[in-house]
Formats: structure tokens, C-alpha cells, sequence
């Protein structure tokens, strides 16, 4: 269980993040909505460690991480898929899942099977360079890379960002085998509606570096959710 509570965040003196709060359940997906520029990345960068709140608590499996650099946390259990995928683009496939291996003691540096299960394609291109591959396929080695890890907290940044329909189709089906399967929390940043609607058990909603709306999708007002997605 993830439980960030009121963060702050500054950019040197720009505020990114006012009193925002998150939580993830394992088994369950929580969708972060928002546009542009509103947060959520930096949101999910104080969760990861990647930037440190000014303010606020973190909590993950009943310790405080608040302060915990990335690493630690990472090593804790939480992988982060990043925006715009950040793959290396002169590392083969292979080489960049084995990146993930830094967060695993040495006995469980193993690429599973299942990975290559979820993501076909991966085991057909695993020595071509990670630049070579369209930008769908980058996505799909972001997320294993991720999953290489072993996550008990999954946190994907924009997934379907630029990417073609037949592969949103792929990522839909991973992130809702990984969602059965019961062993972790998914916070999953998105823009597409649809998308978000049809993965997640709650949402919550960005605007000017706050939380606007949250609750149960179930539940969820489409229209009142959607007013702070179009520009
Ligand atoms: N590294 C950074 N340095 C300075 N400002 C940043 C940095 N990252 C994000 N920002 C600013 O913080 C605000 C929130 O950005 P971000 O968290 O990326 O929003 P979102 O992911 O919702 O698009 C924006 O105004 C953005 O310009
Ligand atoms: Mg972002």
C-alpha cells in the first residue's frame, strides 16, 4: 500500500505540487488524470524519490520513505515507466531489461519467461539496438524493463502517449493481466479518457499542481472528469 500524503514540491521557486495527495492498493489501479503541465509527473517523481517533497509524507508497505532516495526506494519495490519512455536507444533490447537487474540481489537477476509472454515482440527484436524500435515497442520495453524488477509498486507515466492504436490495444491487455494477477499496485498516469476509465478502481484529478477530484471510477462523474481534460 502507497500512501502520499499533502506534498509540496517546489522548482526552485516555483510551486509543482500543493498539498497533493495519492494512495495505491495492491491489485488495484489507480488512474492519475490531468492535463499538461499540471503535476502529474512531478507527483509520481515524489513517489519514486526522483524529486523529494519540500513537504508531506510518503508511505509504502506501513514505513515512511519521505525521504529515501530513488535507489532505496526502487530496491523497496517501486518501478517507474517514465514519460516519453526513456529507453537507451544504443543498448540492444536485452541489455536494457538487464538494467533492471541493479535493484535485485544478485540471485534473482533473471529475465523471466513471463516477460517475453507479455511482450512477444521483445524476445523477436532482443538483440536489436532499443533505438531501432518504433516507439510502441519502446513503450513495451519500457514497461518490462520495469517489470524486470519484480514491482510491488508498478508506476506507468503516459503510456499510450504517442502510440499507435494496435499497440494501446497490447498495453490495455498487459496492464489488465498484470491487474489480475493481484501482486501490485498500478498508479497509472493518463490523458486518454477511455483508457483510464476502463483500467481503473479509483482515479484522481490533477489541476494546477493540486487534487481536484478523486473516488471510485465506479462512481466517477465522466462529464465533470473530462471538463479538465479538454483544453
Ligand atoms: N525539472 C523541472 N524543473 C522546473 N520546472 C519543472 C520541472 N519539471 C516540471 N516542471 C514544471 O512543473 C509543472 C508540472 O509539470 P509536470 O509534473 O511535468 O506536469 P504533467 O506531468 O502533469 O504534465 C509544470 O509547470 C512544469 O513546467
Ligand atoms: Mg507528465
Amino acid at each position: 500500500m502507497l500512501e502520499a500524503r499533502n506534498i509540496d514540491l517546489y522548482y526552485g521557486a516555483s510551486q509543482a505540487l500543493q498539498q497533493a495527495s495519492i494512495s495505491a492498493a495492491k491489485g488495484e489501479i489507480t488512474c492519475v488524470l490531468g492535463r499538461n503541465g499540471v503535476g502529474k509527473t512531478s507527483l509520481m517523481q515524489s513517489v519514486t524519490g526522483r524529486h523529494i517533497a519540500r513537504s508531506g509524507t510518503v508511505q509504502w508497505e506501513g514505513k515512511n520513505i519521505t525521504k529515501l532516495p530513488a535507489a532505496d526506494r526502487a530496491r523497496r519495490g517501486i518501478a517507474y515507466v517514465p514519460q516519453g519512455r526513456q529507453i537507451f536507444s544504443q543498448l540492444t533490447v536485452h541489455e536494457n531489461l538487464k538494467t533492471g537487474f541493479a535493484v535485485l540481489p544478485r540471485a534473482q537477476r533473471k529475465i523471466a519467461d513471463e516477460i517475453f509472454d507479455l511482450f512477444p515482440v521483445l524476445r523477436k527484436m532482443l538483440h536489436r539496438r532499443g533505438g531501432d524500435l518504433s516507439g510502441g515497442q519502446q513503450q513495451q520495453l519500457s514497461i518490462a524493463r520495469a517489470l524486470v524488477m519484480k514491482p510491488r509498486l508498478l508506476i506507468l507515466d503516459e503510456p499510450t502517449e504517442g502510440i499507435q492504436p494496435s499497440i494501446i490495444k497490447d498495453i490495455h491487455n498487459v496492464i489488465t493481466i498484470l491487474k489480475q494477477q493481484g501482486e501490485m499496485a498500478i498508479l497509472l498516469v493518463e490523458q486518454y479518457f477511455e483508457f483510464a476509465r476502463d483500467l481503473g478502481d479509483r482515479y484522481a484529478v490533477m489541476d494546477r499542481g493540486e487534487i481536484v477530484l478523486s473516488g471510485e471510477v465506479s462512481v466517477m462523474d465522466e462529464q465533470e472528469v473530462r471538463q479538465y481534460l479538454t483544453v
